[in-house]
């Protein structure tokens, strides 16, 4: 039995002149929160249209569950268990918290909406199980006393969530979490930290782009390092907060400032 859920080789995304992401391979294990880090513009995003299928590579390959993904829509991908969350939220902001994630949980049932419209007696259980479902991941971000607001009206925060909890209802078996942390008091991200860890427990493998360094390094497995589309560096967080090619890549700033403030503080995170 393989504990490889996910595997990049070679991986490589060229725009025009930009190599966004260079020669990039690694393995995600089953189970594993496995974080990805790198200044601005190192090739995160990228990678992650990559894995999701919104870009297609130049060269290289992913593997998903041992299989070559090729050139599969993201909409397949997410049939087959991926689901991600984007770095500029993506929320239909006429629509209320549970109606977006309704369409998360729309985008794994049986019926595409439009079948379901044709098939109404079907279609009303279909939807009742789908909103019964959806309200449950609104549960689990905790937005259950707001499901019928606009989504709209809430923080940046609890947008972020709404967005989460519309990836986790496809119940994927890989998750990607683009910069979950941006923008979050530090209270949300507590609470970040928290729903992160349950969704491992519940199985699902977790790769977290961020900046938070502290998040990062409190609840990576692993951190791949990414600077100029080029890997740099892998390891646990502690491997890589000593990693003097890591330190000169975030080019004199103070790359884990958070963490040297409370290295005398680990309860923090647990
Ligand atoms: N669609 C695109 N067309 C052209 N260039 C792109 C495109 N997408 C990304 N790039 C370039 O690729 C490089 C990597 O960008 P990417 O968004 O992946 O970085 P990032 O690590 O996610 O940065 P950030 O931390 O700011 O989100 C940048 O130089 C960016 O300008
Ligand atoms: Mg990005």
């Amino acid at each position: 039995m393989t504990d490889t859920i996910l595997q990049a080789t070679h991986l490589k995304k060229e725009f025009g002149g930009v190599i966004a992401v260079n020669n990039v391979s690694f393995d995600v294990l089953r189970g594993e929160i496995f974080a990805v880090i790198g200044p601005n513009g190192a090739g995160k995003t990228t990678l992650f249209n990559l894995i999701s299928g919104a870009y297609t590579p130049t060269t290289g390959e992913i593997r998903f569950a041992g299989k070559p993904l090729d050139r599969a829509r993201p909409h397949t991908r997410t049939k087959l268990g991926m689901a991600r969350t984007f770095q500029n939220l993506r929320l239909f902001n006429n629509m209320s918290v549970l109606e977006n994630v309704m369409v998360g949980r729309h985008a794994r049932s049986r019926y595409g909406i439009l079948e379901a419209a044709l098939r109404l007696p079907t279609a009303t259980r279909e939807e009742n199980a789908i909103r019964d479902a959806a309200m449950q991941c609104v549960a689990r971000v905790g937005l259950a006393e707001r499901a019928n607001e606009l989504v709209g009206n809430l923080s940046f925060g609890g947008q972020r969530l709404v967005e989460i909890a519309r990836a986790v209802a496809t119940e994927p078996k890989l998750l990607l979490l683009d910069e979950p942390g941006a923008g979050l008091t530090r209270h949300e991200v507590e609470g970040l930290d928290t729903l992160i860890h349950d969704l491992r427990r519940d199985g699902m493998t977790v790769i977290l782009v961020e900046h938070n360094m502290e998040l990062v390094m409190g609840i990576a497995d692993r951190v791949m390092v990414l600077d100029y589309g080029q890997k740099i560096a892998e390891g646990t967080p502690p491997q890589i907060q000593q990693n003097k090619r890591v330190i000169a890549a975030y080019l004199g700033e103070e790359p884990f400032p958070a963490l040297r403030m409370e290295a005398h503080d680990d309860a923090t995170s647990s």
